[in-house]
Parts: structure tokens; sequence; C-alpha cells
């Protein structure tokens, strides 16, 4: 069983699911039969729906509809509603990825769950030696920010030490997850299942770009733009930085055209704080609602330049060697930066402008791929997976 809750989740969930067909497929034993649960956390269509069509995602068997709240109230509300979920299938393996709310509260309830052993048919009587619970996997384990006003950081420790098997993107995790006391044989370098569903993609992104997204965007073929997206909450809830970042976009735009599709929550806070009239007047800034995954990518792929707050964006950047200014303190993927193509400027605002110049002006990074980022991700998960379950029959 797996889990996806919020937009992120959805890229990475698509290239397991594909892995298991493939396996399926292929009639290797044993047959993996994979229920997809989402718990609503993001429900609008182009946050949600449009996703599983384009990336191909089987229909959730569930939908838990939690919507939106607090935190606590989010993270519990997937809780209770979760939980009967899990006992009336009793999954062998929980399959959960990323740092969202609905990670962390799925990975608490599968942590603690007793299986009523009659019910479990899945394994013989006997053989299901880690007692009355499933497995839990965790993939984009042992990314740390060090910050822990980040709501994503607390979510990343709390699954990490609750999971049986770590599936981690880059080799700083491993000593990331050790130092929190983590055996090392339960980590596996696997890639990035991020990676996996972008180089599937990518063609048929291309092709969009070259044709529906430069006429919707009214852009003739060569022209450069900058692609631009904010929602972190420490950068987009307070009026000062929204304000401010937005004057540093306007300065940007002043010297190339600025694509900017928005998250509900950025738009809704520029709403309240009065600046969003503003902002969808300038000239050479372009607000659109949130893209679907598709229309993302064929953007990405032809941009100048990024600027983001996102973690996702800054390893997809990096894959094309776009070169990525990330608007905040810290990043819990380092070898984005070591590697990669990415500036880490903070919302320092000269900091800002000077990196988005030297871009522009050439000046930017090259980077190289980051090892294992190969588009195999996905099949190294199944594996890994389908041998610790025989493992686990026989111990
Ligand atoms: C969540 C994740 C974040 C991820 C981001 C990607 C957590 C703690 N945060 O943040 O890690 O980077 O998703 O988008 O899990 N809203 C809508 N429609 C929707 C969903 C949300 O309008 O479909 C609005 C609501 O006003 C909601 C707000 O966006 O209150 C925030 O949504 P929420 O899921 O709480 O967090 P995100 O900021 O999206």
């Amino acid at each position: 069983m797996s889990v996806a809750g919020a937009r992120p989740n959805f890229m990475k969930l698509a290239s397991i699911a594909r892995a298991i067909e493939v396996h399926n497929a292929s009639n290797k034993n044993p047959t993996i039969e994979h229920l997809i649960v989402h718990t609503g956390q993001h429900y609008d269509n182009r946050m949600s729906v449009l996703f599983f069509e384009e990336l191909e995602l089987p229909k959730p068997t569930i939908n838990l509809n939690v919507g939106s709240a607090s935190h606590a109230i989010q993270t519990a509300e997937i809780m209770k509603r979760f939980e009967p979920v899990l006992l009336e299938h009793q999954p062998d393996v929980m399959v959960l990825v990323g740092d969202v709310n609905s990670t962390v509260a799925c990975a608490l309830v599968a942590s603690k769950i007793k299986y009523d052993s009659e019910q479990n048919g899945s394994l013989a009587e006997g053989q299901n030696s880690r007692g009355s619970r499933p497995l839990i996997a965790h993939v984009e384990a042992g990314l740390r920010s060090f910050d822990r006003d980040m709501p994503e950081e607390i979510n990343r420790i709390l699954t990490d030490a609750l999971s049986d098997l770590l599936f981690i993107t880059e080799e700083d995790a491993i000593l990331n997850l050790q130092r929190e006391g983590i055996a090392r044989e339960k980590i596996y370098f696997v890639g990035n299942v991020m990676i996996d569903t972008l180089l599937k993609n990518l063609k048929k992104a291309e092709q969009l770009n070259s044709t529906v997204i430069r006429s919707d965007f009214h852009l003739n073929r060569g022209d450069g733009y900058a692609l631009v997206t904010l929602h972190r909450p420490s950068n987009v809830d307070q009026p000062e930085t929204l304000n401010a970042l937005m004057g540093c976009l306007k300065t940007i735009s002043s010297k190339i055209p600025i694509i900017f599709p928005m998250h509900p929550r950025t738009k809704g806070n520029l709403e309240k704080f009065g600046i969003y009239q503003r902002m969808s007047e300038s000239n050479g800034i372009l607000i659109t609602e949130p893209l679907g995954y598709l229309e993302f990518l064929g953007l990405l792929r032809s941009a100048r330049l990024v600027l983001t707050d996102s973690g996702g964006i800054q390893e997809e950047t990096t894959f094309l060697r776009i070169p990525c200014i990330t608007l905040r303190e810290n990043t819990e993927r380092p070898v984005t930066i070591t590697l990669g193509t990415n500036y880490l400027v903070g919302i320092h605002l000269e900091e800002i402008l000077e990196t988005a110049f030297a871009v522009l002006d050439g000046r930017g990074k090259k980077g190289e791929i980051p090892p294992l980022w190969d588009g195999k991700a996905g099949q190294r998960i199944v594996e890994a997976l389908i041998n610790k379950m025989v493992r686990a029959a026989y111990d």
C-alpha cells in the first residue's frame, strides 16, 4: 500500500507504481497487489487529479478526503481516517514518500497498528516474523535541512525514525540517518524517483513546450524566460517578506520575462496583504494558476533561470542543468549545490539579484548529474522490497 497526499508526492509515487506494473508484467514472483491511498491533503483539480491523469497513475483505491486544516488537525484527521483502512486491507508493506503531513501521519499509524492475525491471509501462519504490522518503507529518506522550524523537517525525522527500509536519493543521507541512530543495513541508496518520472515524461513535455505552452504564454521560439515558484510559509506568510520578494521579482523582470505559476497559499496571501493586483498588472510577470506536471516540466526544460523555494525543483533543475536560485536559508538536498546547478541565497535581496544577473550573463554553474539519478530508482526500490519480504518470510 502506498500513500500520496500532496502535489510533490504524485510524481514520486508514479515511478513506484510503474515499477510494480513492470515487475508484475514480467511474471516474476511474487505478484504485487498495489493499493493507493490518497489522503486528500491536496484536493484542487490542479493540485491533484490532473497529476494522476498526466502521470497515468492508477486511481487511488481509497480517498480519505481530509482537506486543509492546521498541522495538528490535518495530521490527526489523516491518522483517524487511515487506521480503519489499514486494518481492513492489512498490507504487508507501507510505502511512504517525501515529507508532507500525510507521510508522517500514516507512518505513525502503521508503526503502532496491530493486525488481527486471523485476518491476515497474505503470509502463511507463523511467517510474519516482524509481528502484526506492515513493514514501513520511506522513499526519499535521510534528507535534512537541520531547520526544525520547517514542518517538513519534523515530518522527515519522525518518518525515518519509524521506518524499516530507508530509500535515499543522495549519499549525505547515510550520515544524517546514522547520526540519528538508524542502522546502516536499513538504508538503501537507490537514486531519485522524481528523476525517474522526469525522464519518462521529458519528451512529451518538450513537445508540449514547442507548441501549446509557447502559444499560451505568447512566447516565440528562442524567447528566454525565468520560471518562479514560491509557497513556503517562511517566504509567503509574512507581508514584509512577501512584499520584498515580489519587489525583487519585479527588478528581475526588467531583464527577462517571468512566468509565475502560483500556489494557492501564495495567491491567498498576496490577496490578503493587498499585493496581488499590483503583481498581476506588472509588465513582464505572468501569473498563472498552478500548472500540471507536463506543462510545468515543459517550461522548466527551456527556462534560462529558475527561482524557487521548492525541494523537488532544486533536483529537477540540477538534472536538467538549469541554474536554480533557491530562496531559502538552507536545503535538505546539498548534492544540488555541491554537484548541481543550485544556488542557496536565502531571502537576501542583493544576493538574489546578483546571482540572477550573473546567470543571465552566462556565468551560471554548469553542474553534473548526481550518482544514480538514472531513471531506475523505482525498480531498485521494488527489488529491495521483494528481497526484504522474502527474507522476512523465512526469518
Ligand atoms: C504542502 C506540504 C509541503 C509541500 C507543498 C507542495 C506539509 C507540511 N506541507 O504544503 O511540504 O512542499 O504541500 O504544494 O505537508 N490549498 C488549496 N488547494 C489544495 C490544497 C491546498 O487551495 O488543493 C490551500 C489551502 O488554503 C491550504 C493551503 O493551500 O490551507 C496550504 O495547503 P497545505 O496542504 O496545508 O500545505 P502546502 O502549503 O500546500
